[in-house]
């Protein structure tokens, strides 16, 4: 198996949290350390500019680029956040960070403050993350009793807290203006016009990003931008990045590895390949608002500029890797996908509130032997209306039902030929199928 450089996962032991010694012994702090003493905030964002850093949310925003935003002569107090809710289906790999090494994504978090002069972070988790949250308080207060959090951090005259915040459990609080709503104790409609960075919490500027992207903060500026970028596989792939894979592969797991690894190769030798008695199928790149890779691509790299290149709708997302062996059902593994997000629309626009259940109802129908030729025009047509949608979350929902009904349609008409589930009587599609 390639050996790559660990950069986050660094001295990663199973079941173990990486220590305050044990991240100081391998030089951490030691970025907000020459932060605080050699660099203006100006230079913090153009170094991180230069690195390429995308953001590791979903959205592969450039991050520099997003703290530039953030007007010099903006109003105060500003606002940093983590966003730790993760709750999309087959989604683990900030769990698995912080659990690992909380405290990268703490020096990340308050060289972020430093960079747009906030004063108060919080850390935004998914309320199931029950141990995380455990982790990632204990680290605080290491960090705080050390010196790094509070007022005027290492004798300077940068000043920054952090709290924790349990998320409301919806996924629409991890998109980040349902997020704004939720912290401040709103329902997370995602209906703010304009941009957080001018009008985040509270009306004021606020940077949100994934915890992953803050985990790397801290090495780019104490390596360098040039260091970061050639850690990738490619110009459009800088650094590295946490893959997840799940599904019937010899070893499910978190993965650091450099950006822009092919499929092939994560599947192959960082997985294992798959267990025996199973074949790849396809696999969801990135969560389940991506769209099943279609055949012919299991070298394709994985990162956001080749994943968009294989077609329209194609994106990379999260980078958490959920493989279909040939014995499941993609018609009753979008039917569970589309339940999820059926059950998690936030109601506040028509064409998602309404949408998702009638796209479910046609696609719980295919699976359950009530299928005709021509839901699958509707269901294309139901699914182009998911554009127009107030938000993100309903065109990402509808998108594993595009990946289906346009790469993998021939599963769709034998289900409709058959009169049931053609997939039954060997393995299953995961979980339950009612309406
Ligand atoms: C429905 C929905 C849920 C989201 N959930 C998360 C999440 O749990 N964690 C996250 O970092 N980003 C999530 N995002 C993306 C955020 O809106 C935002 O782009 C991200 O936090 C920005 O951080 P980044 O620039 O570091 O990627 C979600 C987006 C949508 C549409
Ligand atoms: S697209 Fe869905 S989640 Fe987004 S605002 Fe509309 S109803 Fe809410």
């Amino acid at each position: 198996m390639t050996a790559y450089p660990q950069i986050v996962l660094q001295n990663r032991r199973p079941g173990e949290t990486i220590s305050l010694e044990d991240y100081r012994r391998n030089r951490g702090y030691e970025a907000l350390a020459k932060v605080l003493r050699e660099c203006s905030p100006k230079e913090v964002i153009k170094t991180v500019l230069d690195s390429g850093l995308l953001g590791h949310g979903g959205a592969g925003f450039p991050t520099g680029r997003k703290w530039s935003f953030l007007a010099e002569d903006a109003p105060f107090p500003r606002y940093v956040v983590s966003n730790t809710d993760e709750m999309e289906p087959g989604t683990f790999k900030d769990r698995t960070l912080v659990s690992i090494n909380p405290h990268t994504v703490i020096e990340g978090m308050i060289i972020a403050s430093y960079a747009v002069s906030a004063r108060k972070g919080f850390f935004f988790i998914r309320p199931s993350y029950d141990e995380v949250e455990g982790i990632f308080q204990k680290a605080l207060d290491e960090a705080r009793q050390s010196g790094f959090l509070g007022e005027n951090i290492l004798g300077s005259r940068h000043s920054f807290q952090v709290g924790p915040h349990r998320s409301a459990g919806r996924y629409i609080c991890g998109e980040a203006k349902g997020l704004v709503h939720a912290l401040e104790g709103e329902r997370p409609h995602p209906n703010i016009e304009g941009h957080l960075t001018s009008e985040g919490l509270w009306g004021k500027p606020t940077i949100i990003n994934n915890a992953e992207t803050l985990a790397y903060v801290p090495h780019i500026l104490r390596n360098g931008a040039a260091w970061f970028k050639r850690l990738g596989k490619n110009e459009a792939a800088p650094g590295n990045k946490i893959y997840s894979v799940s599904g019937r592969v010899k070893r499910p797991g978190v993965f650091e590895l450099p950006f822009g690894t092919s499929l092939r190769e994560i599947l192959e030798e960082h997985a294992g390949g798959m267990q025996p008695g199973f074949e790849y199928k396809t696999c969801l790149p990135g969560g389940a608002s991506t769209r099943y890779v279609p055949k012919g691509f299991y070298d394709v790299a994985m990162d956001f500029e080749s994943l968009s290149k294989i077609g329209p709708g194609h994106r990379f997302g999260t980078g958490a890797i959920m493989v279909f062996d040939r014995k499941t059902c993609l018609v009753g593994a979008t039917l569970n996908l589309i339940q999820f997000f059926s059950r998690e629309s936030c109601g506040y626009c028509t064409p998602c509130r309404e949408g998702l259940p009638y796209i479910q109802d046609l696609l719980w129908r295919i699976e359950n032997g009530e299928g005709r030729e021509e839901f699958i025009p509707l269901l294309r047509s139901m699914s182009r209306w998911m554009d127009k949608a107030y938000c993100a979350f309903a065109p990402g929902a509808a998108t594993p039902v595009l990946g289906l009904i346009e790469d993998f349609v021939e599963e769709v008409h034998e289900h409709i030929a058959q009169k049931k589930c053609p997939f039954k009587d060997e393995a299953q599609g995961i979980g339950e199928h009612s309406p």
